[in-house]
């Protein structure tokens, strides 16, 4: 039987009304949640990733400073930008578009945002926090997938996950997530990447599959056990001369093969991408609301 198709933009759609009332109540109290958007160069990917953050910004009220700026800029003044952000009470979060170009080092950049205004979650101090059960902004990509598992009733007390992938935006802190001792953890986490040696082997062991690798394919039918939710992360762009932009997008996972066996499955696109703008939302609300705390 096929599988039940998870809904990104469904479930996004149903967060983000629920943070414009959120938004609405904050604005009642004075305070305008702002994010600050910062874009260095013009790969194009990344330019179409920041337009839609500050589309949805602005569907729900948030004010978005939106600065795109030249790839020959220095590291030091994208480090005096973000200074300038760290000190500006109408920011309430700073994400910086990554990849950076590679004379501006990543780290350095990540370091300098204030980890309270680090929506991106990004910040090793936030990193930290995260992997020992502290109160953290998480990392909106694998924050959506856990939002997804959980807003589809997927059972994660025990499950086994293969995460595919390492990377430190998903990969790491997914696998970290799904481990801690909470009702969105509780799993046994294997993490699987380019030196694994048998693949196949692992996939075909789990209750849930996420694939974070970065490739097409990575994932077929004969990997996946019957019955395995799959939460595809992939967002590759592989050429298409039937499309105008001459590229369409697909995920990890043999998508079409795999929907035959699993019993959930998210789609690429309108799986995985909607949530990811939906809790960089989440966070930066969050952060404005910690200024009414104070
Ligand atoms: N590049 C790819 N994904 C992300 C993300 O979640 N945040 C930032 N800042 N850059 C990215």
């Amino acid at each position: 039987m096929a599988a039940q198709i998870i809904d990104g933009k469904q479930i996004a759609a149903q967060m983000r009304e629920e943070l414009k009332q959120k938004v609405a109540a904050l604005k009642a109290k004075g305070v305008t949640p702002g994010l600050a958007v910062v874009l260095v160069g013009d790969d194009p990917a990344s330019k179409s990733y920041v337009t839609a953050k500050e589309k949805a910004c602005e569907e729900i009220g948030i004010y978005s400073s939106d600065n795109r700026i030249p790839a020959t800029t220095t590291q030091n003044e994208l480090l005096a930008i973000i200074d300038t952000f760290n000190k500006d009470p109408k920011i309430h979060g700073i994400l910086v578009q990554l990849p950076l170009p590679k004379h501006i080092n990543e780290d350095a950049v990540l370091l300098a945002i204030d980890p309270k205004k680090d929506v991106d979650g990004f910040h090793p101090v936030n990193v930290g926090r995260m992997v020992v059960g502290q109160e953290a902004y998480l990392p909106c990509t694998p924050h959506g997938v856990i939002q997804l598992l959980m807003r589809s009733g997927v059972k994660l007390d025990g499950a086994e996950v293969v995460v595919v992938g390492r990377s430190n935006i998903v990969g790491k802190p997914v696998a970290n997530m799904l481990i801690q001792k909470a009702p969105t953890g509780n799993a046994t986490v294997t993490i699987c990447h380019t030196r694994t040696k048998n693949l196949a082997e692992h996939v075909r062991r789990a209750d849930i599959v996420i694939a974070a690798a970065g490739r097409p394919n990575t994932i077929t039918a004969e990997m996946v056990k019957p019955g395995a939710v799959v939460i595809d992360v992939g967002v590759n762009r592989i050429d298409d001369a039937s499309k105008k932009s001459g590229f369409r997008l697909v995920g990890d996972v043999d998508f079409e093969g795999v929907k035959e066996k699993a019993s959930q499955i998210t789609p690429v696109p309108g799986g995985v991408g909607p949530m990811t703008i939906t809790m960089l939302l989440f966070n930066t609300v969050q952060s404005a609301e910690k200024t009414l705390s104070k």
